[in-house]
């Protein structure tokens, strides 16, 4: 049977945006405002800023190079290029397929917040004790999931350009304007300045090592390094476009994206509650929990909700897309499986895992995976544990297998590599570093030692 093709992006705006579209997420959205609100403002931010460009380039880069150079996705792109070393390509290929299902759970959440809000059930939203009491539910949160989840199948069975880079290229856009509509009414309410202060002006009492370390973990997390997309999507890059730029402006986008956020939702929160911003660490509450309160207290409150949550929604669905393409796109190399054949598997496991998952919240809340949620176990391992050690493994076969030559060599076919020298050095020494120390935190953060 002859394999069917896979497809390609038209141009360098498509890769951009479906690429900036994976990494604009939830990520962005709640964890870098409150990540910075915790680690002392503006140094918090300069020290992400600083870290995205020296190393989040490197890897970026690396991963974005092996995937166009091979045309082909994680699972087969490493032994491509070095047959002996193809098993470093098992755990990345691993990472989205656990992620996909508990990733599409909080989707679900956002839809059904978005249908609350539409029907003027938003009052209902802010009652305290709502939101634990809505995800312990057994049927409501499976079908938001189920909707969710179709959303995202409907556009990757469209394929790279018909699907992905079309919706990509609406949404992102849209996703632009809605926060910057946000952030720009925020702005406008009285005492609002005063959460821009502390979102922005760096306060060195609480700069440490911790700060380093949050920073790193968010970038990760942020840039989808070592989910496979960027592997992915690099496949799917056209060789006459310019590699460096292309990453420097997904980087920016992404950046960007979470700087507004933090615009979005540090002050609205500051002015809600008087300046106590203890809500805003915590995580998924902050977003289901908080933030409907504060929208509430505002004038235009329904409205500006209804906007939050389709920018959320937007921001979610191309991160849910991102890793359903990837992988298909391993179903599709490794067992020679059409696109609908592959994602027709994908979804029967992804529904088995994330009905496992939302269930954990309610019925299941007594089922346990090393003293884990079904959610949080998924949670941790691919962020905590595999996903750094997919990242050391890739500066390794970089560095130390293929060389990194074979990289720049890559660049260098559509452009001149003007960072070169700091992309080596990078990889070679400063990366491995980092993420041994964020690897060892993680583990030390999951037994309990360590509390960041
Ligand atoms: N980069 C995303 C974010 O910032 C994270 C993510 C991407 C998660 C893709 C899953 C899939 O939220």
């Amino acid at each position: 049977m002859a394999k069917e093709e896979k497809g390609k992006f038209t141009g360098k705006l498509g890769y951009v945006l479906a690429t900036a579209g994976s990494a604009v997420g939830l990520g962005n959205l709640w964890r870098f405002p409150y990540l910075t609100a915790k680690y002392g403002g503006g140094a918090f931010l300069f020290t992400y800023l600083i870290l995205v460009i020296i190393f989040g380039f490197g890897l970026v880069l690396a991963e974005t190079a092996i995937g166009r150079k091979t045309g082909k996705s994680s699972i087969l792109a490493f032994g491509a290029l070095s047959p002996k070393h193809a098993w470093i390509g098992i755990i990345p290929a691993i990472v989205p397929v656990l992620i996909l299902p508990y990733y599409s759970v909080v989707g679900g959440w956002v839809v059904k917040y978005l249908f609350g809000f539409l029907s003027g059930d938003a009052a209902a939203m802010t009652q305290n004790g709502y939101f634990g009491g809505y995800v312990s539910q057994s049927m409501e949160p499976l079908v938001f999931f189920f909707i969710f989840f179709s959303l995202t199948t409907v556009i990757v069975l469209g394929g790279v350009e018909k699907g992905i880079e079309r919706m990509s290229k609406i949404l992102m856009p849209v996703l632009v304007l809605l926060t910057l509509l946000i952030v720009i009414y925020g702005l406008s309410q009285p005492g609002a300045i005063e959460g821009v202060k502390y979102f922005i002006l760096p306060n060195f009492s609480e700069f440490n090592a911790k700060t380093v370390l949050a920073a790193m973990g968010q970038m990760f997390y942020s840039l989808s390094i070592s989910m496979t997309i960027l592997i992915t999507y690099g496949s799917y890059m056209a060789k006459d476009i310019p590699m460096d730029t292309s990453v420097l402006q997904v980087e920016l986008f992404d950046t960007g994206i979470a700087i507004l956020s933090g615009l979005m939702i540090i002050p609205a929160v500051f002015v809600f509650a008087n300046g106590d911003l203890s809500n805003l660490h915590a995580g998924p509450s902050l977003m289901f929990v908080t933030l409907p309160k504060v929208f509430a207290s505002m004038k235009g409150g329904a409205f500006v909700g209804i906007v939050f949550f389709i920018l959320t929604l937007f921001a979610a669905l191309t991160s849910s897309v991102s890793l359903l393409e990837s992988v298909t796109s391993i179903f599709m190399d490794k067992w020679n499986l059409t696109r609908k054949k592959s994602i027709a598997i994908i979804l029967i496991f992804s529904i088995i895992v994330g009905s496992l998952s939302s269930l954990g919240f309610g019925a299941l809340s007594t089922v346990h995976i090393l003293s884990l949620s079904i959610f949080d176990f998924l949670d941790t391992i691919t962020n905590s544990v595999m996903m750094p050690v997919a990242a050391l493994l890739t500066c390794y076969f970089v560095s130390r297998v293929i060389g990194c030559d074979t990289i720049s060599d890559e660049v260098k076919i559509s452009s001149p590599f003007k960072m070169e020298k700091l992309f080596i050095f990078t990889i070679t020494y400063v990366a491995p570093l980092c993420i041994i120390i964020v690897l060892v935190s993680s583990i030390l953060q999951t037994v309990g030692i360590l509390s960041v």
